[in-house]
């Protein structure tokens, strides 16, 4: 039986049920953030009574966290690929700021293309489409593409000057070929940027991409902070991102001298404590090792997706159970909102997981086989105010800590939930977010307004 790498703060939470008993609670979620490890907490505690100012104090406790905060730094590059003196690691506040940071840092020309994918979070898509002109590698209803349709827009006229990837997908968990993606971008002179916030976590980031951005609050180091790696001479000239103190060698009125990088491109007070919390987890992962990272996620992956895909009347999204993938899961319960089964796994199982489109909304239109009219009416009905029929999915995602009996308790959850039809609890669903929640206020964690009206989604 798989059993936990590591310990997470609050693996221990122990939940309240709708029935009146209690249970530890089944994270399902770390796709989205996870728990901190013990040793990235005690590392903090450790670093908070030498917390000061980086690079401006002259004093002992200045110097110390300069030294922790740097170190950090160059832990970071090794991290991202065994990176050498021709890169830097420039500490950001997480994927989505990294991946903005870069759009801009490359000085593309509207006209510019960006080659990207329909598997893309819309953190990979959005600062992408702002700066230059962006074309779409497809994907197949598996939420699949091969290296020969990347190679196809590779070499569409006008040809790329980037294309920004995923390593894994955060919906299906997928590992597109990165190496093979990026030997082809290479031939053609095409720079890559790897969006690794879920790779991250899982697998070995690969040193062949030109760029790599992360996030720590993925990766058991919850304290806000991103990296962003990549090219130095890319950041020695230009405009950086942020201007203000810290970016700067000498400012007149009207002239500024940027510093070096990585300093020009962190204007203001850094996250020290994030920058500290990463290296523990950058250390906590190298002890534990890849192998076994690798080894305990093949495994809960197998169990998870070969588990769901064998309930009745439950849909797996994504590639085929033969395909590798992180230890992800994306599903939907015949004649059950994914709203209401995520409820319902809260409420009645003590499981957390994640529901919706998991800011892949052109992605999910794929996976569930949308057409533009379908997803044109769903839009429509978002933007008058109401969500209660957005198509999406139920995400389950493991992490270090999940065990083999975690992901048995969530098929045994998942099978009485499509087996059994409506539970025990009644719901309502607030229209405006789309969330279903007990009927009975006293179930409820939240105070959401649940009357059924249509709020404005701002309300
Ligand atoms: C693949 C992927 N890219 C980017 C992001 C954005 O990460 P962050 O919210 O840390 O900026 C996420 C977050 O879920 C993700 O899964």
């Amino acid at each position: 039986m798989t059993s936990a790498l590591a310990n997470l703060l609050g693996d221990d939470q122990v939940v309240p049920l709708a029935d009146g008993t209690s249970r530890r609670y089944l994270n399902f979620d770390a796709g989205a953030s996870t728990a901190a490890l013990a040793e990235v907490a005690e590392a903090v505690g450790d670093f908070l009574p030498r917390y000061s100012s980086v690079h401006r104090g002259a004093g002992w406790k200045s110097q110390s966290a300069t030294a922790s905060y740097e170190e950090a730094r160059a832990a970071a590059l090794v991290f991202a690929g065994e990176r050498g003196p021709e890169d830097i690691a420039i500490f950001c506040r997480n994927t989505t700021d990294a991946i903005n940071h870069l759009a801009y840092r490359l000085r593309l020309d509207p006209s510019d293309v960006v080659l990207t994918t329909v598997a893309e979070h819309h953190a990979n898509l959005l600062p992408w489409s702002r700066m230059a002109r962006t074309t779409h590698v497809d994907v197949g209803r598996d939420g699949t593409f091969g290296v020969d349709d990347v190679v196809k827009g590779l070499d569409s006229s006008p040809r790329p000057k980037v294309l920004a990837i995923t390593g894994a997908s955060n919906v299906t968990g997928w590992l597109p070929p990165i190496d093979e993606i990026v030997d082809a971008a290479h031939q053609r002179g095409v720079a890559v940027a790897l969006d690794a916030a879920q790779l991250a976590p899982h697998r070995p980031i690969p040193s062949a991409p030109d760029y790599v951005a992360w996030s720590g609050h993925k990766m058991y180091a919850p304290f806000g902070v991103g990296v962003l790696a990549g090219r130095r001479s890319t950041f020695t000239e230009g405009d950086p991102f942020l201007h203000g103190g810290g970016a700067v060698s000498m400012v007149a009125l009207d002239e500024v001298a940027w510093a070096e990088p990585p300093e020009r491109e962190e204007a203001g007070s850094p996250n020290v404590v994030g920058a500290v919390a990463l290296h523990a987890a950058i250390d906590t992962l190298a002890k534990i090792g890849w192998e076994a990272i690798i080894a305990h996620e093949e495994e809960l992956a197998s169990k998870l997706r070969r588990g769901l895909a064998g309930i009745p009347g439950v849909a797996l999204l994504g590639p085929s159970l033969d395909t590798p993938t992180l230890a992800v899961a994306a599903f939907n319960v015949e004649g059950q909102h994914h709203a209401l089964v995520a409820a319902r796994l809260s409420t009645e199982f003590g499981i957390g997981v994640r529901h919706g489109c998991f800011c892949a909304h052109p992605y999910l239109a794929r996976l569930l086989g949308l057409d533009e009219s379908q997803w044109s009416r769903f839009k429509a009905e978002v933007q008058s105010g109401d969500r209660s029929r957005i198509p999406g999915a139920v995400r389950a995602s493991c992490g270090i800590s999940t065990t083999g009996t975690d992901v048995e308790g969530l098929l045994a959850a998942v099978r009485t939930i499509a087996e059994a039809g409506p539970g025990p609890v009644e719901y309502v669903q607030d229209r405006c977010t789309g969330d279903f929640v007990p009927a009975d206020p006293a179930l409820r964690m939240t105070t959401v307004a649940t009357d059924g009206s249509i709020r404005p989604c701002n309300a």
